[in-house]
């Protein structure tokens, strides 16, 4: 039995002006959903529009900035006004940041948490009032599978993640008495957006997604189902979210070191870059809103045979750290001679 309360859904998506946004949208569109789209930029929010409306969908756009709880509010307005009610709210907005964690400036730091954790919040906040008043809806916040386990060089991105995942968490005890409003948290795996090229960074170097990438696509898939058939936690890009959270749950220092290595050495990359504040503050322009264009790049780069060697000597890696961890277990339960 599906729990999708309607037919022709009514949809409000944050950050819809690009990547996993902008996929969502046309994959609702494509169920025709009827869709609100939200970000800072208008005219690409306009262009998703079109292209929705060309897959029979109706939608508005709603240009808001997430980390105003203004703004946000102002735009669970427009959509009532606009169809009558919210069926489904989407908080998917979000920015990014390299850069070790004393070397990046405060603000910076301040500004992710308040777009991708106070944004999400104050999204959910505006989406649970209205569900209460109809008595069902479902919020499905985007978190990460950087929710699960840490990473260097983007400590309030990932703080920001947890967050999420927490705030998730948290929202649905609240919702209890409530059995037709829905929490639902989407973690994705590295997705080829632009995000990586929006992102303030301050490592002096360019920074560059793992090689294992999913299309903005397999996100608003799982967006979809979600809607029709909620759950409390849904992976896009199953297979490295269940080795990500079956390596945390079996072995946590072990999969904290494996993605240590893999941040180190797969997104830290040679050319060099000056100190930028990205797309924090002022949204980039930069013609890629579909994908970020990195599996073409490393479809050219990266060899398969390449990719391989890079996962065995993971794989070996990861061994021989299990071996040295489950050493420390036993040596620390040997008694003294
Ligand atoms: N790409 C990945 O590997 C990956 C993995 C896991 C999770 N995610 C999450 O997926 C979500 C979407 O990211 P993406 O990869 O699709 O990146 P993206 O292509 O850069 O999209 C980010 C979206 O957020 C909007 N946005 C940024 N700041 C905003 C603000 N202050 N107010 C309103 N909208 C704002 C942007 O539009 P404007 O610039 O027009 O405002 C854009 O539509 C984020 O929450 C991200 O953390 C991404």
């Amino acid at each position: 039995m599906t729990s999708a309360s309607s037919i022709s859904p009514v949809v409000v998506i944050t950050g819809a002006s690009s990547g996993i946004g902008r996929a969502t949208a046309l994959a609702f569109a494509e169920q025709g959903a009827r869709l609100v789209l939200a970000a800072r930029r208008e005219p690409e929010l306009e262009a998703v529009a079109r292209s929705c409306r060309e897959l029979g969908a109706q939608a508005v756009v709603a240009p808001a900035d997430v980390s105003s709880a203004e703004d946000v509010q102002r735009l669970a307005s427009q959509a009532a006004q606009a169809f009558g009610h919210i069926d489904v709210w989407i908080n998917n907005a979000g920015v990014l940041h390299f850069g070790r964690v004393d070397e990046t400036p405060t603000e910076v730091l301040d500004r992710v948490l308040s777009v991708n954790l106070s944004g999400a919040l104050y999204g959910s906040r505006a989406a649970l009032a209205h569900f209460r008043r109809r008595g069902r809806g479902t919020l499905i916040n985007t978190g990460s599978v950087l929710g699960l386990v840490g990473q260097p060089f983007a400590a309030a991105y990932i703080a920001s993640k947890f967050g999420v995942r927490g705030l998730s968490e948290a929202l649905r005890q609240e919702v209890h008495d409530q059995p037709d409003i829905h929490v639902c948290t989407v973690m994705p795996a590295a997705i080829d957006t632009a995000a990586y090229q929006r992102a303030a960074n301050y490592m002096g170097r360019e920074m560059l997604p793992i090689r294992l990438l999913y299309p903005p696509e397999a996100v608003a898939r799982v967006c979809v189902k979600l809607w029709k058939r909620p759950r409390r936690e849904a992976f896009a890009g199953p297979a490295f979210g269940l080795v990500t959270a079956t390596g945390k749950a079996l072995a946590p220092a072990l999969s904290e070191w494996v993605t240590e290595v893999a941040a180190r050495t797969m997104e830290v990359g040679s050319a060099p870059r000056d100190a930028s504040e990205g797309n924090l503050w002022r949204p980039s322009s930069d013609g890629l809103d579909e994908n970020g264009g990195w599996r073409r790049r490393f479809a050219r780069r990266t060899p398969p045979l390449t990719l391989l060697g890079l996962g065995l000597g993971l794989g070996v890696a990861g061994a021989f750290a299990l071996s040295r961890t489950l050493g420390n277990r036993n040596a620390a339960v040997t008694p003294a001679a």
